[in-house]
């Protein structure tokens, strides 16, 4: 290709990047705008414009929820692999996701939770990994800008991630006019979400048609007639089997919201076990390609325990917010929801400070040691939170700088860990399981969070501290472990690194 045709409209990067920027820009404005008053419309009680449900539960859902959200992303992705192509399902995706969050906008109470999020979970499950994947569909085999592309496809999510907590509540709060007096209306925070999310879509359609190729049209590995008649039967089998089960909980009087918790907790967990266990015995993985997959293993578990403790963020610290914690300061007020903005905040403020670290450190740690040390960050995350319970009690509010202290500390383990880790999954995957690969980077995120629901059970203030210390502390534990196992990961990744 000559200088002349490389297209450079957009920083120097392709004019489509700029498409999938907005798009995943506002679909994370949106989810994560949702997320930041989710929790509070759960239990606050119904004279608050709550739904009154009981505060464990509501914990409870939002963890399986983002755990359903990237669980998801399988049928996503299969689904533009043989069925639609990305561009369309990407499309399909967000407009789900719209009415999902249309759905909440209405004061139509538990029923309308629970659409909302069966609405979300498909939506984000078709748009999220396809529109990561049409990023890399940009760029040629050796084009170097790549890498610099993901990057500031990155950065698109985290802008939409900071700014919603603050967008959000705000409209739920009456724009500070004291448009609902006293009192939330969280159906304005959620009609504000659903706007992100028609911005985005509109962006994406008009975006889509000039700038995107139209390779994204068609899928990737067609699915003929008969293989389609043969998917449709195992999911009618699978519907049967679910169906079966959930009838027979409700025989036995034990068909209620925790047990359902319970069993996708189970399936959470089981499915990246049932992937691993394929690629493994699978014919078509290399011996040099099996050892690989070996290596990945430890590094997907220490993916789900730090991403189980990066996504209580949304739950337990966003309880501490809004119960332990001083709500303004000086004559600064702000909301509990408002914490969630710090999360992306210092990812944006980090990542060039990691960036430029990882160039310049000569001797710096493997792929391995980088997890090793995220989970020791992590954990030291949580048991920071220990401290200002143990010095005041926990009964009284506390400086938000222990908040902000613990955001800053996650994050530093984020750095360690997700960017490295999306790399280092692409690197490791067996040639005839790429997108399978992809997902797994997915299940790692939506295995810490489906144990998040069984352990946020435990949360309370009286429970804090040692909640905070056995949970980080384990972390820690399993960070020490794998400083050990240092060398024979990377003997197993085999030249990956
Ligand atoms: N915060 C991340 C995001 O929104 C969470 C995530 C990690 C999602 C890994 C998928 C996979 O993109
Ligand atoms: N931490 C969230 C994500 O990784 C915002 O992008």
């Amino acid at each position: 290709m000559s200088k002349r045709n490389i297209d450079t409209a957009f920083f120097g990067q392709p004019k489509g990047l700029s498409t999938l920027f907005f798009t995943e820009m506002w679909e994370r404005f949106s989810y994560y705008g949702m997320r930041a008053i989710l929790l509070f419309y759960m239990y606050y009680a119904v004279t608050k414009g709550g739904l009154g449900m009981n505060q464990v539960t509501a914990a409870s859902v939002m963890s399986i929820y983002g755990s359903l959200v990237y669980l998801s992303n399988i049928v996503g992705g299969w689904l533009s692999d043989r069925l639609w192509g990305s561009r369309k399902t990407v499309f399909i995706g967000g407009v789900l996701i719209m009415i999902g969050h249309i759905v909440l906008s209405l004061p139509m109470g538990l029923v309308a939770l629970y659409v909302s999020i069966a609405l979300i979970v498909a939506g984000t499950g078709l748009l999220k990994p396809n529109v990561s994947d049409m990023v890399g569909g940009l760029y040629s085999a050796n084009d170097r800008r790549r890498d610099a592309g993901f990057s500031m496809f990155v950065f698109g999510i985290n802008l939409g991630s900071a700014i919603a907590p603050w967008a959000v509540p705000w409209a739920a709060n009456g724009f500070g006019l004291h448009l609902f007096g006293n009192e939330m209306n969280f159906h304005a925070g959620f009609s504000l979400a659903a706007i992100g999310m028609f911005f985005g879509l509109v962006q994406y359609y008009i975006g889509g048609k000039k700038y995107l190729s139209d390779d994204s049209l068609m899928p990737t590995n067609p699915i003929n007639h008969k293989g389609l008649v043969k998917v449709g039967k195992k999911t009618i089998i699978g519907l049967v089997v679910v169906a079966i089960l959930l009838g027979i909980l409700a025989i036995m009087g034990q068909l209620n919201i925790n047990n359902i918790i319970g069993l996708i907790t189970i399936v959470a967990i089981l499915l990246p076990i049932c992937c691993f266990w394929t690629m493994l015995r699978s014919p078509k993985v290399t011996k040099i390609e099996h050892s690989r997959v070996l290596a990945y293993i430890p590094l997907f578990i220490a993916a789900a325990i730090f991403w189980g403790i990066e996504e209580s963020g949304s739950v337990v610290l966003a309880l501490f917010a809004q119960d332990r914690t001083i709500l303004h300061i000086g004559g600064w007020h702000f909301a509990a929801a408002n914490f969630q903005t710090l999360n992306p905040l210092f990812i944006m403020i980090l990542t060039p400070f990691f960036v430029r670290l990882w160039e310049h450190w000569k001797r710096q740690p493997s792929v391995p040691g980088k997890f090793a040390w995220g989970l020791v960050f992590a954990g030291l995350s949580y048991v920071w939170m220990a401290i200002p319970g143990t010095l005041y009690g926990t009964s009284g509010r506390v400086s938000p700088f222990w908040l902000v202290g613990s955001w800053f500390i996650v994050e530093i383990a984020e750095m360690l860990i997700s960017p490295i880790g999306l790399s280092v999954t692409t690197k490791l995957a067996p040639n005839a399981y790429r997108s399978e690969m992809m997902s797994m980077w997915f299940l790692a995120d939506a295995a810490g969070q489906a144990i998040n629901s069984q352990i946020v059970k435990y949360y309370s203030a009286s429970t804090e501290i040692p909640y905070f210390l056995v949970i980080g502390g384990v972390s820690i534990l399993f960070g020490i472990l794998m400083f050990f196992l240092v060398k024979r990961i990377n003997v197993l990744m085999d030249g990956v690194h």
